[in-house]
């Protein structure tokens, strides 16, 4: 009988299929398995699902060799030595597609919780200080008719785009060639990083974290945003210089942030980002919504039902490694 390991718990239904075709191995607990334990679990496993959480790197694919099939439960990948399961010939699965619009939605959701101040104002209303209407009380800044600069017009770009067009926004973007559609539709602009982040009031991030974007935002990229720029960040925590980051804010380079991505997750409570008012901070929930996390677990579980039985998965991130 064939053996899978899934690295957390998702809905036993979500899973019958996998049970069909292989012996199930779950990880039981709420926190993620730690690599020695994921290293012992993978040892004779023909299955993986993962999730961004879980290191897979080359030591613990050579200590898998039955391993066929790596699906993960997401659509960022940089957990994975893609490279390595490549050149085992291990297809890696992710679940694209299902999550753009969610995202784009906390993004969006995001960017005008910080720019109107929303979280504070409601820490304000509970805290019993509220006396009066008062004429500058909590004012923030406005959204609509505002420039947004989107790094990165892939699909989560592109539908946060939308939502800033039903804003009359001005769109702004980075990326490595025209997206037509979204200069047709929505008016974009395609402009260098320098020009964006200083023409744009508001600049969200929306590249997958490769080596050339690490830390793509850092203190000199910070300095080139306008001082009442405000940074949305929901891809991935190491695209930005976190250090830098704290040192714009606390100094008043930058006005604001709204984060969901951090350079290490969990963020830690005494981290000076949770002290700083100007910042919405939320803990990685950019895809969750429950219809959205039921198809990706279904997409996850389908890839790995596709690598068990050698099958092209719905989605690979290295088709080349069947070839
Ligand atoms: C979540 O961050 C994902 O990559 O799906």
């Amino acid at each position: 009988m064939r053996k899978v390991f899934v690295s957390r718990a998702l809905p036993p239904e979500i899973l019958q299929p996998i049970r069909e075709l292989a012996e199930l191995d779950v990880w039981p607990e709420d926190s993620p398995p730690p690599y020695p334990a994921l290293m012992e679990r993978v040892g004779d496993v023909d299955g993986l699902l993962c999730l961004l959480t879980d290191r897979i790197d080359s030591q613990l694919l050579e200590h898998a060799p039955k391993l066929r099939v790596v699906s993960q439960m997401a659509v960022g990948y940089d957990n994975i030595d893609v490279r390595s399961c490549t050149a085992r010939g291990i297809p890696v699965g992710n679940t694209p597609g299902v999550l753009t619009e969610t995202t784009a939605d906390l993004a969006f959701g995001l960017l005008l919780a910080v720019a109107r101040r929303i979280v504070e104002a409601d820490a304000f209303t509970r805290s019993g200080e509220w006396r009066t209407w008062s004429p500058m009380l909590l004012a923030g800044q406005d959204v609509h008719h505002a420039s947004l600069g989107i790094v990165g017009m892939g699909r989560i770009g592109y539908a946060m785009a939308q939502r800033a067009a039903g804003f009359d926004m001005r769109i702004l973007y980075t990326h490595p060639r025209a997206h037509e559609e979204a200069e047709r539709k929505l008016g974009a602009r395609r402009m260098p990083l320098e020009s964006l982040l200083a023409e744009s009031d508001f600049v969200s991030l929306h590249v997958p974290l490769t080596p050339q974007t690490h830390k793509l935002i850092g203190a000199e990229q910070l300095d080139l945003m306008k001082p009442a720029g405000i940074l949305i960040n929901t891809t991935r925590g190491p695209v930005v210089d976190q250090a830098a980051l704290i040192e714009a804010l606390q100094a008043g380079r930058i006005k604001g942030a709204g984060l969901d991505v951090y350079e290490k997750e969990p963020l830690p409570a005494d981290d000076p980002l949770l002290s700083l008012p100007n910042v919405v901070a939320l803990p990685h929930i950019g895809s969750a919504s429950i219809s959205t996390r039921t198809l990706m677990a279904e997409i996850a579980v389908q890839n790995l039902a596709a690598g068990l039985e050698g099958h092209p998965l719905l989605h690979c991130v290295n088709p080349e490694s069947l070839s």
